[in-house]
């Protein structure tokens, strides 16, 4: 039976029932195995389709796991969301707004339409055509810097030193030819000041970072706790970066299903074509899941199913 939606509540419960609920949210999405395994980009159709992790992690830096939670995988368009962050915290928020933009596509996270429909405007930072504007973004002396810079700034958000996954990043090398047409593409509009295919290199890197689900859990958290990662207590982006970092997911972190999303889950959140989704629950946490197969729009099934449990369950909704 499906859960009621809950008023949001001030805080989460105690420890032992956040403990017990990530379990109950894991088993309840483990008899789910709908959807298929993303296999556009080769070594990804390799992973076990049954893994499955959930975590949950309080601003306060408790951690909760169920699951395959410490299985890494490749991070894939969940780095979207913190790269963005990271340029936020170095351009502003209206010099990125106006280069990027907010507005959802209503297209596939790919398209090559969309750019064309909206004039050459990549339209928002979750859309590889604004993922490879912000990466370009980056300040940075050359790609290597900008490589640098995203790594050392998406580790401070886990908390942890976060590693390439060497055999991803070259499969995707190897077949990115659509990425490589929309970098292209943004440079013939004006949209990209660097060399697009090196933005695109750079990129392809960032989406091939390992984390687990735990990770994502305290990376989501580190958003919910105004920038702090609650784990390490470090300051990794501004209150006001956060803030406008989470705007951007509500709208656009599912991409054409970010509506069915926000009505179904009611909180910020983002995915990966790995399995991998970050969801954020403002002022009192982040929730990470992982599960390889994906429905139509590149989203994981089960863990879009477990993060709609735990929304329920623990009161998140932000609305
Ligand atoms: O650029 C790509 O296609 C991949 N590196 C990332 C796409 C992705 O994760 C889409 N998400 N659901």
């Amino acid at each position: 039976a499906e859960l009621p939606i809950r008023v949001s509540t001030g805080s989460l419960p105690g420890w032992e029932a956040v403990e017990r609920l990530v379990l109950d949210a894991h088993r309840d999405a483990l008899a789910v195995s709908d959807g298929v395994v993303a296999d556009y980009i080769p070594r990804l159709a390799q992973v076990d389709p049954e893994l499955f992790g959930v975590s949950v992690a309080e601003v306060d830096g408790a951690v909760h796991t169920a699951g395959d939670a410490h299985v890494a995988f490749s991070i894939q368009s969940i780095s979207k969301a913190f790269v963005y962050a990271l340029v936020c915290e170095e351009l502003g928020h209206t010099a990125v707004r106006e280069r990027v933009g907010v507005n959802n596509t209503g297209l596939a996270f790919n398209s090559v339409v969309a750019i064309e429909l909206n004039g050459g405007h990549p339209m928002n930072p979750m859309v590889n055509a604004g993922a490879i504007a912000t990466t370009a973004l980056v300040p940075a002396a050359s790609p290597e810097e900008r490589w640098g810079r995203i790594q050392d700034g998406l580790s401070a958000f886990a908390g942890r030193r976060l590693e390439l996954d060497g055999e991803v990043y070259t499969s995707e090398a190897d077949t990115n030819q659509r990425n490589r047409a929309i970098g292209t593409l943004l440079e013939a509009y004006g949209r990209i000041d660097t060399d697009p295919l090196a933005a695109v290199d750079v990129y392809t890197r960032q989406c091939s970072l390992l984390v687990t689900a735990a990770d994502l859990a305290v990376m989501g958290a580190t958003l919910a706790d105004g920038g702090v990662n609650p784990v390490t207590g470090d300051r990794v982006v501004s209150a006001s970066v956060a803030r406008d970092t989470l705007a951007v997911l509500a709208s656009t972190g599912l991409y054409e299903r970010s509506g069915e999303w926000l009505f179904e889950i009611g909180l910020p959140g983002k995915s990966g074509v790995a399995g991998g989704i970050v969801t954020v629950s403002p002022g009192k946490g982040g929730i990470g899941v992982f599960s390889p197969r994906l429905d139509s729009a590149g989203n994981s099934v089960r863990g879009q199913r477990a993060t709609r449990y735990l929304s329920r369950a623990l009161g998140l909704d932000v609305f």
